[in-house]
């Protein structure tokens, strides 16, 4: 389970606090999944990174599946976000010089000892590769990869080591209609199949639509637009 209680973020700035979020709170249970819209600049993506303890928040509770990771030191902190957290960003940050099989298995590379298997990494890898239809792309650099293909090698990225959380910032902003399309139905078919929690920021209101749960962020306050029974 996901559980934001309270969750507030400010800066610092030379004119006072700057106010991001405002008392944040969101329960999401294995499986569930949310789509979050608003305006820009509202705290969407500040939220998704204190959601993958990418930043802190200033005041309020962040735990997934009864742990802080916020308590955690710096190296727990890392090896938290390499084994729990899945991301998925606008733009797919992939490596450059790196081929699609290689990218998708680099966070393995990162992972415990105990924790990697190089030959079970690779099948895996190879699987996920082949549900998002890139199974003949595995030798591609992403630079000869179309846009929708480098995000659907990103998902694929991003659940190589079967996260609990599967945090999407505009994972279609930069695809046309059609390869949109293609991502938001891989997505929410690979997270049906997982049990992951899935938590989708979106400014397109057709992808929001198909979450259970959708969720509208205003001003760093989040209200639920609907709910699900
Ligand atoms: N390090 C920082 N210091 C000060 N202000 C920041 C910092 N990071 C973000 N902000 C401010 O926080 C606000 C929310 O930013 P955020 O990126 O969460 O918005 P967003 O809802 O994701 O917007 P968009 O839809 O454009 O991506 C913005 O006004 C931004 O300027
Ligand atoms: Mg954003």
């Amino acid at each position: 389970m996901l559980s934001v209680q309270h969750v507030s973020k400010s800066y610092p700035t030379p004119r006072g606090e700057l106010q991001i979020l405002a008392d944040v709170t969101l329960t999401l249970e294995r499986g569930q999944a949310a789509s979050i819209m608003g305006p820009s600049g509202s705290g969407k993506s500040t939220l998704l990174y204190i959601l993958g303890a990418l930043e802190r928040p200033t005041r309020g509770t962040v735990t997934l599946d009864g742990r802080d990771p916020f308590s955690l030191g710096e190296r727990d902190q890392a090896a938290f976000r390499n084994r729990s957290v899945g991301f998925v960003f606008q733009d797919h940050s992939l490596l450059p010089q790196c081929s699609v099989l290689e990218n998708v298995l680099s966070p393995t590379l990162v992972a415990p000892p105990s924790e990697r298997d190089a030959g079970e990494d690779e099948s895996r890898a190879r699987a996920l590769l082949a549900q998002v239809g890139l199974a003949d792309r595995l030798d591609h650099r992403p630079g000869e990869l179309s846009g929708g293909e480098k995000q659907r090698a990103a998902l694929a990225r991003a659940l190589i080591r079967n996260p609990t959380l599967l945090l999407c910032d505009e994972p279609t902003g930069n695809l046309d209609r059609a390869a949109a399309d293609t991502v938001a139905w891989l997505l929410l078919d690979l997270h049906a199949s997982r049990k992951t929690i899935l938590v989708v920021v979106t400014h397109n209101p057709a992808l929001a639509e198909r979450f259970p749960l959708a969720y509208e962020m205003s001003e760093g306050t989040l209200q639920p637009c609907r709910a699900s029974a």
